[in-house]
């Protein structure tokens, strides 16, 4: 089977544009009617460190950013230092030179192609377009459409003044010219423009913006904060045009205070953090759980704890997510596989909240977010709506009503007859504190109680495969998509090998757990986290014995590492 996908990653120094180019060729390649799937990585640095963008493109489906790189593309020394050792027979190499800060040995069977970018933008007066010399030549190397580069220059740099876009447009295509003459010998070329699809070119964050926005959000607080800022960037453009509000709030505690307001006030509400502001949420996690207030909390996770690395990837936020409050908070916790899912599983988890009166916890984490994926456009019209239980005026009103389902009719502030407190204090059916005993005991069932019912709510948990399997791979988060690719290619090398991919963290629906691993001789469960957190709770909820498989270096699973520890399970 021949290779249907290429890899092109570029790399250089934090402030060169790197990440530029790679959103263009991204944008491009989707813009062609390519699918694309992208990675990139940078330092927390404004300016310096290495950055790193690396764009998967194929005419099908792709689930992740790929085992490695078919063409690496290096502005300065340390990116060639970098992936030096992934130079393999048969890739690409794109370099700055001879005025570039380094001069590479080419391994045997690479591919070399030496582009005079830093030389060719002094040249031109312009040394900011480097990038776009690079760009120019590596659109004819490896057959990326001009149309569609040229049109996604142009959309980014106009705003910035004509004499920005003209300096570009020139870079980009002396840069084309560079390598007219080039004689190719590598193989490695992008498929040629098909008819565009109606897709959406978006990022995680984006995405989780988008889909707020299309479940009917209507407050928004948060404090801006690594990796998740852009989800706030992407409301706070859009949320005027529903009529709703959205506030930067002076930390993360007065955010999710006044997302729990907003929310008491009648309104759909959420805020959007990171770890470490997840961790000063949770005494309001506590109060929304104890108040019984609909709140979403979307977090995308990054590398801890503490600042840690907050560029980075990381799936180390579970513990917290589930069980970070004081005392025994109910919550529903959700984890999004890819760009599609942060706008579908956002809307519903709005949802969700509502319909539970509780804080729902939506894990995004580092790669994803930052990740831009060709998504199909969501139908606005199939995206339900679920609004919370309100109280219909009739009779004595009591907050806490305790009904079959634990779930009470909610009264606005101002509803004639709705008049209650909603307190942390634990209280009695009517929000007046109460410290019996048994009623501490009666409320704790109704939080928790009804809870039961979400797993009904939520489509069950996708089995990947039939049959009987030697292993069975349990995978959460953005790394189902690694998962997904593994199983295929290990299934056609007549491994038998099943997935099972929740999304629904917590509460954990046990049994399709239990269902999955009837069929499967051994569970694997690969996470990028230390204390290998999912597998913790398999063994603490289930009858399971995972083998647990985890890696912390900032980055994601690739295929390949998956299917090795499969292979070396059986
Ligand atoms: N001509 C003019 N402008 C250009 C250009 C060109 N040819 N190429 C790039 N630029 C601009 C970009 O438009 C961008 O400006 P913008 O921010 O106004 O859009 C800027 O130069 C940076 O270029 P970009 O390609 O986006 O990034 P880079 O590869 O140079 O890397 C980052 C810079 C992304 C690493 C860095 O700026 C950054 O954001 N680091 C992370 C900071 C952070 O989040 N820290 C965590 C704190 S807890």
């Amino acid at each position: 089977m021949g290779k249907k996908d290429l890899v092109i990653r570029v790399a250089g120094e934090g402030g060169e544009g790197v990440i530029s180019t790679g959103d263009f060729i991204a944008a491009a390649c989707a813009r062609a009617g390519q699918e694309i799937y992208t990675f990139k990585t940078f330092p927390a640095e404004i300016k310096g460190g290495y950055a790193m963008y690396q764009v998967r493109t194929s005419l099908e489906p792709i689930f992740n950013q790929g085992d490695t790189f078919d063409v690496l593309c290096a502005f300065n020394g340390e990116a060639y230092e970098v992936n030096r050792p992934f130079l393999r027979p048969g890739t690409a190499f794109v370099y700055d030179y001879p005025d570039g800060d380094f001069e590479p040995e080419i391994p045997p069977g690479v591919f070399a192609y030496p582009i005079p970018m830093s030389k060719t933008a002094k040249e031109l007066k312009s040394y900011r377009s480097k990038n776009m010399v690079a760009l120019g030549a590596l659109s004819i190397l490896f057959n990326i459409c001009e149309k569609t580069l040229v049109e996604v220059i142009v959309d980014k740099f106009k705003s910035k003044g004509p004499e920005n876009l003209n300096f570009n447009l020139e870079a980009f295509h002396k840069g084309r010219s560079l390598v007219e003459s080039v004689v190719k010998e590598d193989p490695w070329r992008v498929d040629d423009p098909v008819d565009p699809k109606d897709v959406l070119i978006i990022s995680g964050n984006e995405a989780v913006g988008l889909g707020a926005i299309l479940g009917h959000l209507r407050f928004f607080s948060a404090y801006p904060i690594t990796p998740a800022t852009e989800i706030a960037k992407f409301v706070a453009t859009h949320i005027p045009k529903v009529m709703g509000v959205l506030i930067q709030a002076e930390d993360e505690i007065a955010s999710l205070s006044q997302v729990l307001g907003a929310s008491y006030a009648g309104k759909r509400s959420m805020t959007a953090t990171s770890g470490p502001g997840l961790a000063l949420m949770g005494e309001m996690l506590g109060m929304a759980s104890m108040s019984e207030t609909p709140v979403l909390v979307v977090n995308v996770q990054r590398g801890g704890p503490a600042t840690g690395m907050p560029t980075k990837h990381e799936q180390s936020d579970l513990f917290l997510a589930i069980h970070g409050s004081h005392g025994d908070a109910s919550r529903i916790v959700l984890a999004v596989e890819d760009v599609n899912d942060c706008i579908h599983m956002t809307a519903e988890a709005l949802n969700l909240a509502e319909h539970f009166q509780c804080p729902v916890i939506l894990l995004s984490d580092g790669s994803l977010a930052f990740s831009t994926q060709t998504v199909p456009a969501p139908k606005v019209d199939a995206i339900k709506i679920v609004d919370r239980k309100r109280w219909n005026g009739e009779g004595e009103y009591k907050r806490y009503i305790l009904t079959d389902d634990g779930i009470s009719p909610m009264a606005d502030p101002g509803t004639p007859g709705g008049m209650h407190v909603a307190t942390g204090l634990e209280h009695g059916p009517t929000g007046a504190p109460n410290y019996a005993s048994a009623n501490h005991e009666a409320m704790h069932r109704k939080r928790f109680g009804k809870l039961d019912a979400v797993v009904n709510l939520i489509k069950p948990t996708q089995v990947d495969g039939e049959g009987h399997a030697d292993v069975g791979i349990i995978a959460w988060g953005s790394t189902i998509g690694v998962v997904r690719e593994a199983v295929t290619r290990l299934r056609a090398e007549g491994v038998k090998v099943k997935g099972f991919y929740p999304k629904l963290m917590w509460p954990m629906p046990v049994a399709q757990y239990e269902e999955f691993a009837r069929g499967c001789n051994k569970i694997l469960v690969p996470e990028v986290n230390f204390q290998g957190q999912l597998s913790h709770f398999i063994r603490a909820e289930t009858s399971l014995a995972p083998i647990s498989m985890t890696i912390c270096g900032g980055i994601p699973f690739i295929p390949i590492q998956i299917m090795n520890k499969v292979r070396e399970t059986l």
